[in-house]
């Protein structure tokens, strides 16, 4: 059981406030965990609980949310004998009595549901992912999705895609992988030196160059795979993006490179990029609220690509199982904090598994040094993760915790199942 459980407001990657929580067990174990915050969030997300005191960081300080950890959640947790982690954010829920999580906030919650992961590992003596594989799941070491070149909320230039992501599905090992992408990015900045484009970072940490269409990051991109030795394509690096169209849908229209364009017009784009290009998975194709378009989109691509859905699915598990009713996506990105704790997202994992849906583990665009999302992945057997480019400290200590956890446990097959 816990004796003390505390909250403190810290910096995230972006220099925008976050918590971290630090928790200490009666054994003597003290476990922490620290909190990510999404930019381009969807509207169903549970609530993201800021101070709004404009003399402090603008507004975005978490005074109020560190205070509910260190006061009513505190209270609630410490002292008592918990036999399951359902059990510990059975009591949140209940004490937060929102169904967004919005009266103590899903950042103070899912800072202590994390912390308290960790805490019955210890307890077990198991390592972390150890602890959260399901029942009758083969935990795997998931394909790395690097998001390499940056653009829509996450970078300031004028491209509208969010994220281009190179995903090495072909990879013999994860160490293999991880290196993959790091020599792939390497042999994109020379090319964007070469075409004296810039090579500073977006959020993260892919570069963010004044480039404006897609096909011309994705022409980049397959450039830089070849130069540096890969062969582009299913069998050995992949692309993957997420336009994170929401951004850009407005008034019924897609805005891209500065025309505006219909969600049939999308559509038929994405289906030219991927007979162009070795395109495997789009997530966020078409904005949260096009229900129609997200149906036309999965009839149309779904049998050759991963149809991902973020900010129409936020790893709400009702919503998700509505959204496999409707057809919509074959694929879910799984970010713990759009539901505040970790048990509902292992609720929407399990949706995804019994529907035959995939799933992808995700970090935030503002992210810390905690590595949870990382053994979150292995445990769940999805085989997919993205945590950004192979720079930036707080993207990368995903992907050497996923080294390290490979290395230590020679036996765990890497990548996609069959
Ligand atoms: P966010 O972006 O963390 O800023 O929401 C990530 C994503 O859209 O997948
Ligand atoms: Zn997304």
């Amino acid at each position: 059981s816990f004796s003390t459980i505390r909250a403190v407001e810290i910096l995230d990657s972006r220099g925008n406030p976050t918590l971290s929580v630090t928790a200490h067990l009666r054994e003597g174990t003290v476990v922490y965990a620290g909190v990510p915050s999404g930019a381009s969030t969807g509207t169903r997300e549970a609530v993201e609980l800021r101070d709004h005191d404009a003399a402090r960081f603008g507004g975005r300080g978490v005074f109020r949310a560190v205070a509910h950890v260190n006061g009513p959640i505190a209270d609630a947790l410490t002292g008592r004998v918990f036999d399951t982690l359902a059990d510990v954010d059975a009591v949140m829920i209940q004490l937060d009595g929102t169904a967004d999580k919005s009266r103590l906030g899903a950042n103070a919650i899912v800072g202590v549901s994390i912390a308290a992961a960790r805490a019955f590992a210890a307890a077990h003596a198991l390592p972390l992912w150890r602890s959260l594989v399901p029942d009758g799941v083969q935990p795997r070491l998931p394909v790395p999705h690097f998001n390499v070149l940056n653009g829509g909320r996450h970078a300031p230039n004028a491209l509208d895609f969010q994220e281009f992501m190179i995903a090495p599905l072909g990879a013999p090992s994860m160490a293999e992988a991880v290196r993959a992408v790091a020599e792939i990015y390497s042999a994109l900045r020379s090319s964007l030196e070469q075409r004296n484009l810039a090579t500073g970072l977006g959020d993260e940490g892919g570069f963010a160059p004044e480039v404006a269409w897609p096909e011309e990051v994705l022409t980049l991109l397959v450039h830089a795979i070849t130069k540096a030795g890969y062969t582009p394509g299913v069998d050995g690096v992949a692309i993957a993006l997420d336009p994170a169209a929401s951004e850009f849908h407005t008034h019924g229209a897609y805005e891209v490179a500065g025309q505006r364009i219909t969600s049939a017009d999308m559509i038929s784009r994405y289906e030219d990029l991927v007979d162009e290009f070795p395109i495997w998975s789009i997530e966020d194709g078409l904005g949260e609220g096009d229900l129609d378009g997200w149906k036309q989109l999965t009839a149309t691509l779904g049998d050759r690509i991963q149809i991902v859905g973020d900010d129409n699915f936020v790893t709400n598990p009702a919503i998700i199982t509505d959204a496999i009713a409707a057809g919509v996506g074959n694929a879910a990105l799984i970010k713990v904090n759009q539901i505040g704790t970790v048990t509902e997202t292992l609720q929407a994992l399990k949706i995804c598994r019994d529907a035959g849906y995939a799933a992808m583990i995700s970090h935030r665009s503002g992210e810390t040094d905690d590595t949870f999302i990382a053994d979150l992945a292995v445990a769940s057997g999805c085989g997919q993760i993205k945590s950004g480019a192979p720079a930036r400290g707080e993207r990368v200590a995903k992907y050497n915790r996923l080294i390290e956890i490979a290395d230590a446990n020679v036996r765990l097959p890497y990548g996609l199942s069959a």
